[in-house]
């Protein structure tokens, strides 16, 4: 059985005092929760603090992004190694934001994820179709075309510390959810890509989180679809008051 994994995206919000309060807050809450696995991205700046403040809790952290290169040239960018020593076990690549916002391709990705596995960070990478890309009845071009490209040279056993996060970009940020059934069914599609670039058990046990406007009142529903393996939690992980109710959802659909 997969466990269900919920994690926390505070992308660019919060400030020092508000991220060391939000970590204190959620480790006094679900701070011993074992049965979901939970994770908390925080800006880089304050990856530190809230992974000290988290430190022997089950909550774990995560980053927003990553750069390929273990070090070197690169101004503006961080790389692996310097996230695994402010004690991250977990990235996000391929955000929508940086993909959309930022111009982050498939290539670019792929080089993230495969450096990611190597230096010993788990990646959650997320796809998913935009709006006028679901009009246009391409969702499963779309999705599957990303997740093809960003899984390329991925070694069968690497996937064990992959997840992936499906979020529909007319979903994040906008307060319109996708239905269970629209999450489930993109989901099953992904499963089945994966069951065919890697094999039936991969697949299986492959989590693959849900991404868009996740909040205490629709969580319930999502994770309980059978293919919903968790949540990659935006506006609703910035306060314990709307992402202890989502960890909440996870533990009660009686998927562990
Ligand atoms: P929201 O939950 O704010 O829609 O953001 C989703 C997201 O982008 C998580 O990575």
């Amino acid at each position: 059985m997969r466990k269900q994994f919920v994690a926390g995206n505070w992308k660019m919000n919060l400030d020092q005092e508000r991220s060391l309060a939000l970590a204190a807050e959620l480790r006094k809450q679900v701070g011993s929760v074992e049965d979901v696995t939970l994770a908390v991205c925080p800006p880089f700046v304050y990856l530190k603090g809230v992974a000290e403040a988290l430190a022997g809790s089950s909550i774990v952290v995560g980053a927003q992004n990553m750069y390929g290169d273990p070090g070197g040239a690169f101004t503006g960018e961080v790389s692996g190694p310097m996230l695994l020593d402010v004690g991250c076990r977990y990235v996000i690549l391929g955000h929508s934001e940086r993909r959309h916002v930022l111009g982050e391709g498939d290539r670019l990705i792929n080089t993230k994820v495969l450096a990611a596995l190597e230096f010993g960070l788990k990646p959650i990478v997320c796809v998913g179709e935009k709006l006028e890309q679901r009009d246009a009845g391409r969702t499963e071009q779309v999705v599957c075309g990303q997740v093809e490209s960003v899984l390329h040279g991925v070694g069968r056993r690497q996937m064990a510390s992959v997840t992936l996060a499906y979020e529909p970009v007319w979903a994040i940020g906008t307060g319109r959810t996708a239905t269970p059934e629209q999450a489930e069914e993109v989901h099953v599609l992904i499963r089945c890509l994966v069951a065919d670039l890697f094999d039936a058990d991969v697949a299986e046990d492959l989590i693959i989180q849900y991404g868009g406007s996740v909040k205490p009142e629709n969580a319930g529903e999502l994770l309980a679809r059978e293919n919903v393996d968790g949540a990659l939690v935006g506006g609703a992980s910035l306060a314990a008051q709307t992402f202890v109710p989502i960890v909440e959802a996870a533990r009660s659909t009686g998927k562990d």
